[in-house]
């Protein structure tokens, strides 16, 4: 599936009748299979921009399409990831994994899977367990496996892993990399780490400026798995430090 947004304006009311702009005139064309990273400081928007795709937020101006069909509303075919945990505190571990599918009528191979995304988040032995005795970055691998299992044509991923130590992070940068590699669904991944941006995308997409927009996109062409001590990480990754140094000082003057 494509994603196209188009002159994309978004405004939050705020006391005494004024508006915070938080983006504005944004386009962007995110292609069918890609691996699109949003990243950018604190605060630049790029949540908002997320919920915007999702379609749970409405758009102050201008136009989302995805595959050509303009989007105001959730579907199922785009799954959403985000920053905080969002599970349903009164089911189990794998009754929330499943939930989704179930309320769609979704039982194909259900339990199998289900074994399968709880192993490969590193979940076994925690099947029947609540939310509330889980750890955050147990939470969080609990709605990774549920946004897999409904096979999504769109995932979009909100900070998933910013609450993950070094190495259960790393682990799951590369499973996730190898479900979209097999599952080739469109993900949109936001982060505000440059490391994990070049590892994980296709393209980086850096979000911020005043007004705040895409300052600037760029291809990363490195094959994957990624080495972050290759010459071509850390180029890129020097090219991007300087660019977000260049818009932060350039607004913090103003
Ligand atoms: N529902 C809302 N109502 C009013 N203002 C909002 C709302 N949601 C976000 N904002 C404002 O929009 C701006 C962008 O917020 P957003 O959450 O998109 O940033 P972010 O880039 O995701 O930041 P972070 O990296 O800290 O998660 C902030 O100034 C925030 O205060
Ligand atoms: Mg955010």
């Amino acid at each position: 599936m494509t994603i196209q947004m188009e002159k994309v304006c978004k405004r939050f009311p705020q006391p005494a009748g004024k508006e915070l702009s938080v983006l504005e005139e944004v386009d962007l064309s995110i292609g069918e299979g890609e691996f699109v990273i949003i990243l950018g400081e604190s605060g630049c928007g790029k949540s908002t921009l997320l919920n915007l795709m999702a379609g749970l937020l409405p758009l102050s101006e201008g136009e989302i399409r995805v595959n050509g069909r303009r989007i105001n509303q959730p579907h199922p075919s785009r799954a959403m990831i985000f920053q905080q945990p969002s599970l349903l505190p009164w089911l189990n571990v794998e009754e929330n994994i499943v939930f989704g599918c179930k309320l769609r009528g979704e039982h194909d191979d259900l339990t199998v899977r289900t074994a399968q995304l709880i192993e490969i988040m590193g979940l076994s032995g925690f099947e029947k367990v609540k939310p509330h005795e889980l750890s955050l970055g147990m939470a969080q691998r609990v709605c990774l496996a549920r946004a897999m299992i409904g096979h999504p044509q769109i995932l979009l991923l909100d900070e998933p892993f910013a609450s993950l130590d070094t190495i259960t992070r790393s682990h799951l940068q590369e499973e996730l990399i190898e479900f979209w590699m097999v599952e080739k669904f469109t993900a949109v991944f936001v982060t505000h780490d440059i490391d994990e941006a070049i590892l994980m995308g296709t393209r980086v997409v850096l979000l911020g400026g005043r007004p705040r927009g895409i300052l600037k996109t760029y291809e990363v062409n490195l094959n994957f798995p990624r080495d972050i001590a290759s010459r071509g990480f850390f180029l890129l990754r020097s090219a991007i430090l300087k660019k977000l140094r260049e818009s932060f000082d350039g607004y913090q003057r103003r």
